[in-house]
C-alpha cells in the first residue's frame, strides 16, 4: 500500500441482532490474516466516562430524558472522533460496529409517527408517537461534522426475522415494534445518503473502484452470503483511499 493512502473507515449498521458484531469480528479477521491493518471500534464505546452513564442507561439503572441520551450518544462518538481520524491517517482501516446512523434512527423513532410526512408509517398508524420533541433534522444535527464513512454497510433485515434470532424475551412485541420503526428512519438516512452520492455521481461503482457510501446487505441470509457480499463491497478498499476523510452532513455554509 502506498504511504500516501489513508485506511478506509468502513461502518456496518442495522437493527439489533442483524449480525453486525458476527460480520464485523468475520471482516477484522479476513483483513488481519491477510497481513492488512485494521482496528476494531464500537459505539456505544462503554470504556469512557460518557460511555458508562450510556451505559448504566440502557442497563436501566439510570433514567435521562431522551434528549440528553441522544447527545450523550453524539457526544461519545466525538470523544472517539480524533482516534478515528489519526488511525485512518496512520493507514489503518477503521471497521465500525454501529455509528451516528443507529444514534439517529433509535432517537428520531421515538417520535417517527409524528412526521409522518418525512417519514411514512402507514402500517404502524397506531402506534402512538412518544416524543414529538427529537425530529429527524435535531437528532441529526450532533452528528453533523464527525468523520464520514468511506463505506456503510446497512445489515438489512426484517424485524420477525431478527426477533427469530433470540434474545428479545418478555419485551419482544415491544422490542420488534421499536424495531420496525427504527427501520423506517434507517431508510430514511439511506435514501439520503443515495440522494447525497447521486450529487456527488457517486451512485454506483464506477470505473475506478469508487464506491457508493452507503449499500444495503440482505442480513436474513446464511452468515456467509452475507460475509461474501459486505466483502465485494470492502474490498476496492483495501489498498486504501486517496481522498481526504469526509464530514457527514458537513459543508462550509452550514
Ligand atoms: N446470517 C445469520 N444467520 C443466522 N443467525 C445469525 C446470522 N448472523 C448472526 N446470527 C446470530 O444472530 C445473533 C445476533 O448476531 P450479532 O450479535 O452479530 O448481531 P448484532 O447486529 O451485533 O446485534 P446487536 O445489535 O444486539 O449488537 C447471534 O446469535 C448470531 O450468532
Ligand atoms: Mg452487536
Amino acid at each position: 500500500m502506498s504511504t500516501s493512502r489513508r485506511g478506509a473507515f468502513i461502518v456496518i449498521e442495522g437493527l439489533d441482532r442483524s449480525g453486525k458484531s458476527t460480520q464485523a469480528d468475520v471482516m477484522l479477521d479476513r483483513l488481519n490474516a491477510s497481513g492488512i491493518s485494521a482496528k476494531l471500534m464500537k459505539f456505544p464505546d462503554r470504556t469512557t466516562a460518557i460511555g458508562q452513564m450510556i451505559n448504566a442507561y440502557l442497563q436501566s439503572k439510570a433514567d435521562l430524558d431522551d434528549h440528553v441520551i441522544h447527545l450523550l450518544f453524539a457526544a461519545n462518538r466525538w470523544e472517539l472522533a480524533s482516534t478515528i481520524t489519526q488511525t485512518l491517517e496512520s493507514g489503518t482501516h477503521v471497521l465500525c460496529d454501529r455509528y451516528s446512523f443507529s444514534g439517529i434512527a433509535f432517537s428520531a423513532s421515538k417520535s417517527a409517527l409524528k412526521h409522518k410526512e418525512a417519514i411514512p408509517t402507514p402500517s404502524s398508524s397506531d402506534i402512538p408517537y412518544t416524543n414529538p420533541n427529537l425530529s429527524y433534522i435535531w437528532c441529526r444535527d450532533p452528528e453533523r461534522g464527525l468523520p464520514a464513512p468511506d463505506l456503510t454497510l446497512f445489515l438489512d433485515i426484517s424485524p420477525e426475522a431478527a426477533s427469530a434470532r433470540g434474545g428479545y424475551g418478555e419485551e419482544r412485541y415491544e422490542k420488534a415494534e421499536m424495531q420496525a420503526r427504527v427501520r423506517e428512519v434507517f431508510g430514511q438516512i439511506g435514501n439520503e445518503m443515495l440522494s447525497h452520492n447521486q450529487n456527488e455521481d457517486r451512485s454506483e461503482p464506477t470505473k475506478d473502484g469508487a464506491q457508493p457510501r452507503w449499500v444495503v446487505i440482505d442480513a436474513g441470509n446464511d452468515k456467509t452470503t452475507v460475509s461474501k457480499d459486505m466483502w465485494a463491497h470492502v474490498e476496492p478498499l483495501i489498498a486504501g483511499v486517496d481522498s481526504p476523510i469526509g464530514r457527514l452532513w458537513y459543508s462550509d455554509d452550514n
